[in-house]
Order: C-alpha cells, then structure tokens, then sequence
C-alpha cells in the first residue's frame, strides 16, 4: 500500500517538479519520504535556495508561509490546510502594534512560529537554533521585544544577558513536558545525556545537560561519544536522531509530547496535495515584503552551537 502511494508520489513530484520538505516533528515515514529534513532555520535556507518550482511543506502553516515569503515566485503547499501552530496565533499584528507604541524605541525579535503579519510587523525573526546569536548581535543599549514564545525569549534573555520585553506566549506541546518527567527519565536511564528544547519551561530547563534546538540535537547527537540520549521535545524527532545514529539509544523525555498539528500530514494527502496543487499557502505582497526583511535578517545569522 504505501509501496504504492511511495511510487505515485515520485512520479507527481517529477511531473509537478516539486520537491517535499518535511520538518523534525513529522511522522517517521513521512521524514523518510522527504527530499530534505530539518529544523525551521534549515527549512526556511532550503526553500529559499531551492530550483523547484513547488514546494510541498511538510510542517504547519507559518512554516509554509515562511517558504512562500522568501520564494515568492514558487507555488507552496501545505497538504493539510488545518496544520496550524497554536503558539504562533498567541500574538496577533494588532497587539504587536500596541506593544511597540508602548516601547516606541525597541527593537522587536520574533521567533519564526509566528503569523507572516507578525513577522512583517517586526524588525527580527530568529529561530530557536539562532534566537541567542540573533539577540547577541544586537546593540546592547537597545530595548527588545521578543514574541511570541517567552520560554525561548527567556532563554535568550538569561545566554546574552539582555532585559528582553517578552510576549506571554508558549508551545502547548513543550509545556507539557514537567520536571517530574525528567527526574523520572534520569532514574530509569541513569547514562542518558538529556537535550531540552528551549520552547520548554525554566523548571525543565533547569534540570537537563543541553539546551538546544532540533537540527542543535541532532548535531549534539552525532558529535557525542554517549551511547543513550534522551530529548525534551516533541516526539517526532526520537526517529531522525534514531536513524541518523543507529548504534546509539534515544529516549523521548514524555510520550505526551505530541504536536497534533505536525501529526496532520499523511501520504493520502501529500498525493491530494500534489494531484489537485492544494493548499497553497499565499501571503499578500504588500506583507511578504516587509516579512522577508526580517527573514533575511534570521537567515544570516548563523548558530554559532
Ligand atoms: P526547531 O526550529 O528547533 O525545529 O523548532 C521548531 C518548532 O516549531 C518547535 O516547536
């Protein structure tokens, strides 16, 4: 059956010259289909470098939007239109505004997981790979406001040791990751080397060994001479640091950490998507613009970790 849909997905792709990208927390088998994998400062690189003519997003709405902002002239699509980010719609353009009418001379960093207005509305974008270099880079006398996520503005925060005006939002998916789950992993698995997302809370945070970002763990991961590892993040990506480093056990910190708008995306719909050039993902001009500024910004400022 999937040997099936596997083959008919290549022939589209050839016939629609699409290439599919596909983010850490995707389904397994749908990370395996993929012509790319990563992280969302990766992906946001891949599609902007890449000579498709389609892209077929692998991910949740501001990651197609994100690509669809930085190659304007390429079609993208997102197989399940209802893939959103709920931490990402935690700031609207309009109370962004008012932020900056409250603090008329700072700067605003968004983190990507943010709608293609915010992003417009905004001096910065960063990820959660380069959210600390980004903030580092700026002049320190300057005032910041960081949205919309506060745990990884905090983590900015505390690594550069800047005052940052944060924004209260949070992934529902990290937040459910409690510090009881850690201490009860580190019980069971006395040698695993524990990799925490910064989207988790402080409390967490404070007890794992690394802070990083998906594609971080994954390099983390590869480098290390450590046999057992365990990831405080969304489960998705237990299957790529599985593949990638086959000698060595990975554990998820919660089973509970599941995004259920990244589990959306299934073969059925990728050959829907492919099929009938559904759902692409516009972003009005006059928005993109002013976007891809900030985007531009994010994608020179590479992770120095
Ligand atoms: P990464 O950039 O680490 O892949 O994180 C993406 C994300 O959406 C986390 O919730």
């Amino acid at each position: 059956m999937n040997e099936r849909l596997l083959e008919k997905i290549q022939k589209l792709t050839d016939r629609r010259n699409a290439v599919i990208l596909a983010h850490n927390y995707q389904p397994g088998e749908i990370q395996d289909l993929a012509d790319f994998t990563g992280d969302s400062l990766g992906l946001s690189i891949k599609a902007a470098e890449t000579d498709a003519e389609v892209i077929v997003f692998c991910g949740v709405r501001f990651m197609a939007e994100t690509a669809a902002i930085l190659s304007p002239q390429k079609t993208v699509l997102l197989p399940d239109k209802s893939a959103g980010c709920p931490l990402a719609d935690m700031i609207t353009a309009q109370q962004l505004r008012k932020l900056k009418h409250d603090h008329p001379d700072a700067l605003v960093v968004c983190y990507v997981n943010s709608t293609a207005e915010v992003k417009a509305e905004s001096d910065y974008c960063c990820t959660s790979a380069n959210a600390v270099d980004l903030v580092e880079s700026l002049p320190p006398e300057k005032q910041i406001i960081f949205v919309p996520d506060r745990h990884l503005g905090r983590f900015a925060a505390e690594r550069t040791g800047q005052d940052l005006i944060l924004w209260p939002g949070y992934c529902a998916t990290h937040v459910v990751i409690t510090e009881d789950d850690i201490n009860n992993m580190r019980k069971q698995h006395p040698d695993a080397i524990v990799m925490a997302h910064p989207e988790c809370t402080e409390p967490v945070k404070a007890l794992v060994d690394e802070i990083l970002s998906t594609g971080q763990m994954l390099k983390f991961a590869a480098k290390s001479p450590a046999k057992c590892f365990a990831a405080a993040t969304e489960i998705g990506i237990i299957h790529t640091l599985k593949k990638q480093n086959p000698n060595a056990r990975f554990i998820p910190a919660s089973d509970r950490a599941v995004c259920p708008n990244m589990k959306k995306i299934t073969f059925d719909k990728i050959v829907a998507s492919l099929e009938d050039m559904q759902y692409e993902i516009k972003v009005p001009q006059e928005i993109s613009v002013k976007a891809k500024k900030s985007l531009d910004r994010m994608i020179e400022v590479l992770p120095t970790k």
